[in-house]
């Protein structure tokens, strides 16, 4: 199933409600009314436009406050962004090349019949679905799939999830703002997830939408249902209301993941603490499973329960132990030597204790990088991210400076 998100601007209320009636009849398509103008919308416009698929305004280009103001939306469009322009029936072609010129993608003659208006919107849907496909198509990405789980509860793995995604945007450039891989988290842990608290970015309903109707995501449904920040990191957030966790078929989450894999250079997934039936289909994918644990006894325990039932069907799987908040002691204790006894493993990975850079992460909704960089806590993912790119480079022929 594919959505597509259509916004309607304008200020003849009765215009809109018939265009928007005749719209509603294309298959999956969402509609939204603004009863204004693009002018009268001023500053607004750009912000009001923003997240739609297609943007259809009525206008009238003898206006040149119009014009202007249509040139500001169009400069400025994002992720492809298609725009109408809904005139005058009339219009002499002279005056549609002034839309044209002004970035306009088209040019629809209203009044027109139903019939004509829905095709000519359902071909720009499929012209920019083509497009979107075609981006990452051409890409031939296999992205890498780290999954993080926790050993118990409030473990920090969601802090280590989120953060780990952020540093493995590998910035660059002299002001370190140039993101050199392409990373997406995932917070599939639809019921009780907070990744998008963890990041101040609202709920979605896409992971909702896939869990209640039954259909397979493509990289239509995944660039609208994410959201990019602007340090480039794709964001696909749980759902503000419970999605019952077994109502999410195995086959829509393999595809999930075949789909995020060609679109990401990594691909995080914080998983839930409940072994549904499609975990799975992850664990089959998943290129790297951290386990972040602590050397309490019921995380220890946990850990081997969760290492026996991965391991089962996926023996080949690369499994390592995230400790969680103790510093990498020089030497192993007693204690340390005996949980890993009982694990048969070792710990790969030490993040220290540091509630303080957390609770400031947590307090401005942003990753450990941005508000709190020197810390302990945003080195020791630091590190945890840099090993993670070693050994899992990118895939392709791209040679790391
Ligand atoms: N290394 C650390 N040092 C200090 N505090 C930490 C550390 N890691 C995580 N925390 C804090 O522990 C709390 C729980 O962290 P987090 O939500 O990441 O855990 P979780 O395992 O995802 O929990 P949940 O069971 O809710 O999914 C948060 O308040 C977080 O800031
Ligand atoms: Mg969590």
């Amino acid at each position: 199933m594919n959505n597509s998100s259509i916004l309607l601007i304008s200020s003849n209320e009765t215009t809109s409600i018939a265009i928007g009636d005749a719209l509603s009849e294309i298959e999956g398509a969402q509609i939204s009314r603004q009863d204004t103008s693009v002018s009268q919308l001023n500053g607004a416009a750009v912000e009001t436009a923003s997240g739609y698929d297609i943007v259809i305004f009525a206008t009238d280009p003898d206006n040149s406050v119009e014009l202007s103001a249509i040139e500001t939306l169009t400069n400025t469009r994002k992720d492809g962004t298609i725009y109408l322009a809904l005139t005058d029936a009339d219009l002499p072609l002279s005056k549609a090349r002034t839309l044209t010129r002004a970035g306009v993608d088209d040019v629809l003659p209203y009044p027109a019949p139903n019939g004509e208006i829905i095709e000519q919107v359902s071909q720009w849907i499929e012209k920019r679905r083509a497009e979107v496909e075609e981006r990452y198509s051409s890409r031939d990405t296999h992205g890498q799939l780290i999954a993080v789980q926790q050993a118990r509860g409030g473990i920090g793995a969601t802090t280590i999830a989120v953060n780990l995604a952020d540093q493995l945007l590998d910035k660059r450039g002299t002001f370190k703002k140039e993101a050199f891989n392409r990373v997406v988290i995932v917070d599939l842990d639809l019921q009780f997830g907070t990744v998008g608290d963890f990041l101040d970015v609202e709920e979605q309903e896409g992971l909702l939408q896939l869990a209640v109707e039954n259909f397979l995501p493509d990289t239509n449904w995944v660039e609208q249902s994410l959201v990019r920040l602007p340090s480039g990191l794709a964001v696909l957030a749980a759902p503000q209301q419970f999605a019952p966790l077994d109502s999410l078929q195995p086959e829509q989450v393999s595809t999930l993941i075949a789909t995020l894999k060609t679109m990401f250079d990594y691909v995080v997934v914080d998983l839930p603490r409940a072994l549904v039936n499609w975990i799975e289909p992850i664990l089959t994918e998943t290129d790297r499973l951290y386990i972040v644990m602590d050397m309490t006894v019921p995380a220890v325990r946990a850990s081997r329960r969760l290492m026996d039932f991965v391991l089962a069907d996926n023996s080949e799987l690369s499994i390592e132990l995230v400790v969680n908040r103790e510093k990498k002691p020089m030497m192993l204790r007693e204690h340390h030597r005996e949980a890993a006894k009982a694990l048969d493993a070792s710990f790969s990975h030490w993040i220290p204790d540091d509630p303080k850079a957390a609770r400031t992460a947590i307090d401005f909704g942003k990753p450990l990088s941005e508000v709190a960089g020197r810390s302990d806590l945003s080195k020791g993912i630091l590190q945890l991210a840099r090993t993670t790119l070693t050994q899992m480079p990118k895939d392709g022929s791209v040679v790391r400076v």
